[in-house]
């Protein structure tokens, strides 16, 4: 059956993400206006330029050699990896010297490829922990793609799974718990012969089950990592119709009352959470994303509320899933304020299925890719978050609370006491040599310094909040987030994703996803008049950037630099680190981010711009082999690494959204992982183990 969605375009965007993708995960977020069309002044221009210190360990490791291969070699035309077989050895060679891969960086890269299956490392095994449909709750039936309803779906679980959290279990040694977020459901994928033009209540009621999170428990299997799902008391679905406890500044303010919350401090459901992360306190946080697309858009009268639509990019006439058919609550000319109510950081307790989830409105309402905690030693807590749209900003939480280990409680109101900052950045070399091509200036780095900006300070105990931006109140910084920062000049990114503290280093990693619109020309020119920037060096970033900030986490200063420019390392525009090129995978499109026990920073990518299937990766961010980047898996064509958690004894990724092409529906499947045949391809948790040893050893 034609897919006729209001956006279902061709897709113009460069990455692999399939125009599917694009109008059910993001609303088309890659395809429309820029959302940010402030005219933020250039920090350059207010403040006086300094010289800023280099930001670690930027040595180039000079390992020339011809003869060695490339790790992870690109695809060719049709796909196949080209360039030579895999580096299959730990050790990087090179004519000159020989270095050793670092502790956790042992294995045999994957090559680039278009498979429908999950590719891991030679001597590693896996299987499929959960996927779409698979009962949580005791009692729900096994998953029937033909006969579906809401009921059993909400016992079920949920769909396009992304974060992954894993923490042991209170009381049983042999059991951990898993939790994961449902970003999104794709409806022509989800349902015979779907008519999106007229879904009906139950596919839409399914679509509700269908989001939120899952808590479920699992045993370990001994002698392996191997994970085994579980029926258990802490089981739990979270969906869009859940109740939320609204806190901090925002709650009860007139800007969050609808008809059915007139005192504006309950919030049925959470929707399009992306990224999260897991607390010291071992709760969940979770990031509402594209919020905006399940909201069909109207006149609205009040001034203030209809330009923080269009800030959000929501869109006059129907939305695409048509939710608004079924809940009022879904259409903004008759319940204004209820998009107000989305776009938070929400936080879990894994640990008690009873409990209320929090809505904590004093970090700010934008599109949360994820929440990520760092605490420094005195106890303060710093909540990091990237708001994931072209050129929108990276912010930051400071607690004034302290945390308190064992004191679930109090460390559960720690995000409601602190102050909200947006960084500001600037780079160290002349603005000439940043010439859009991604070729490093003469310095040697991309790099520079910047400065947290004071947004909003909350105290919800005793509910006193300051703005600190001029014009506008604190629950309005609270609610109309991106516009205070824009008012503060606020440096824009290139899709800020996920936010990790290195658990060594405490170095800051960022995931900048990618931005076509930046610098771009031809017909995207017109879209956004930002250009190539030291923080952002590449025009029409297709591959994405990770940072690196050394942080005064709880301060108002640090230093940056860009520890990889992704891409192709045949490409001169690319950067690992120092590292030797010819020696790393090609990766594009970071995305989510995790430590292992090692210090090496695993990435996940999400529309993957080489022609190959995406996949996660393992780089070394400290010594003499800083920079070297090896791809772990690749996950099944359509699909995105989400998740990843990686300890010893296992690594895990979410696979979201397999087969998830431009053409795809359920009656015309892309993909048929993971059950093979002619099934109907379903998001799916994927444990890899070793068969005989530790993740990353020899
Ligand atoms: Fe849901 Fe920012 O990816
Ligand atoms: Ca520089
Ligand atoms: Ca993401």
């Amino acid at each position: 059956m034609a897919l006729n969605g209001r956006n279902l375009l061709a897709n113009m965007f460069t990455s692999s993400r399939s125009s599917l993708t694009c109008t059910y995960k993001c609303g088309n977020a890659c395809f429309g206006e820029c959302e940010n069309t402030s005219d933020n002044p250039y920090f350059g221009d207010q403040f006086p330029r300094r010289t800023a210190l280099r930001a670690g360990g930027l040595a180039v490791v000079a390992v020339g050699g011809s003869s060695a291969l490339a790790a992870c070699a690109a695809p060719d035309d049709n796909g196949s990896a080209a360039g030579g077989s895999s580096n299959k050895t730990s050790e990087v060679k090179g004519s000159d010297i020989e270095l050793t891969s670092a502790e956790g960086m042992h294995f045999e890269a994957v090559d680039a490829n278009t498979k429908d299956e999950v590719v891991i490392p030679k001597g590693y095994e896996q299987t499929v922990l959960i996927a779409w449909g698979d009962p949580v709750i005791e009692g729900a039936p096994e998953f029937d793609v033909n006969n579906q309803t809401a009921a059993d779906a909400e016992k079920q679980f949920g769909f396009n799974n992304d974060f992954a959290g894993l923490i042991e279990h209170p009381d049983d040694k042999n059991r951990m718990i898993y939790m994961c977020s449902h970003e999104y459901t794709t409806e022509p994928m989800m349902f015979p012969n779907y008519d999106p033009e007229n879904p009906t209540e139950e596919q839409v009621k399914i679509g509700w089950a269908g989001h939120g999170h899952t808590i479920l428990e699992v045993s370990k299997v001994k002698g392996s990592g191997e994970l085994k799902r579980e029926f258990g008391p802490l089981n739990r679905r979270i969906t869009a119709t859940t109740p939320f406890t609204l806190v901090g500044p925002a709650k009860g303010t007139d800007l969050v009352k609808t008809s059915a919350d007139p005192k504006g401090e309950k919030v049925l459901g959470t929707l399009n959470n992306c990224s999260g992360g897991v607390t010291p306190w071992n709760t969940m946080l979770s990031g509402e994303e594209n919020f905006d697309q399940y909201f069909a858009g109207g006149d609205i009268k009040d001034e203030k509320a209809a330009e923080s639509l269009k800030r959000f990019g929501i869109e006059e006439g129907p939305s695409d899933r048509k939710w608004e058919k079924y809940d009022d609550r879904f259409d903004v000319t008759k319940e204004p304020n209820e998009p107000n109510r989305f776009g938070w950081l929400v936080e879990i307790n894994p640990l008690d299925p009873k409990s209320t989830p929090i809505k904590h409105t004093a970090v700010g309402r934008f599109k949360h890719e994820a929440g990520n905690i760092h605490i420094t030693k005195d106890g303060t807590v710093v909540c990091y978050s990237g708001d994931d749209s072209r050129f929108e900003y990276v912010y930051k939480f400071v607690s004034s609370k302290k945390y308190k280990e064992g004191d679930l409680e109090h460390n559960m109101t720690i995000l409601d006491h602190g102050t909200l900052y947006v960084a500001k950045m600037e780079g160290n070399s002349p603005e000439k040599e940043i010439d859009g091509s991604g070729v490093l200036p003469e310095d040697g780095a991309f790099d520079g310094s910047g400065e947290w900006v004071k947004l909003l300070t909350s105290d919800t105990e005793n509910n006193k909040f300051e703005s600190h931006v001029d014009g506008m109140s604190a629950e309005e910084v609270a609610v109309f987030t991106r516009e205070a920062a824009d008012k503060v000049g606020a440096t824009k990114m290139d899709r800020p994703e996920d936010v990790e503290v290195h658990p060594e280093t405490e170095k800051v990693y960022i995931a900048l996803t990618n931005n076509k619109y930046r610098g771009a020309t031809g017909e995207n020119a017109k879209k956004n008049k930002e250009d190539a920037k030291e923080w952002a060096p590449v025009k029409e970033n297709k591959n994405g950037l990770v940072m690196e900030l050394e942080d005064d986490h709880a301060g108002e200063k640090f230093t940056w630099n860009l520890f990889l420019v992704c891409g192709d390392p045949r490409e001169a525009s690319t950067y690992f680190g120092g590292f030797d090129k010819e020696k790393v995978s090609p990766i594009s499109c970071p995305d989510n981010l995790a430590f292992d026990n090692h210090g090496n920073l695993w990435i996940s990518t999400d529309g993957n711009a080489l022609d190959s299937n995406d996949g996660l990766y393992a780089v070394t961010t400290e010594g003499e082999t800083r920079g070297e980047l090896k791809c772990f898996l690749t996950v099944p064509a359509g699909a995105e690494t989400c998740g990843p958690i990686v300890d010893d004894d296992r690594v895990m990724v979410n696979v979201q959204h397999p087969g998830e092409a431009d053409d795809a529906t359920f009656e015309n499947a892309t993909s048929h992982w993971p059950d093979g045949g002619k099934s109907t391809p379903r998001p799916a948790v994927v444990v890899v183990w070793k068969k005989d040893g530790k993740i990353g050893t020899e």
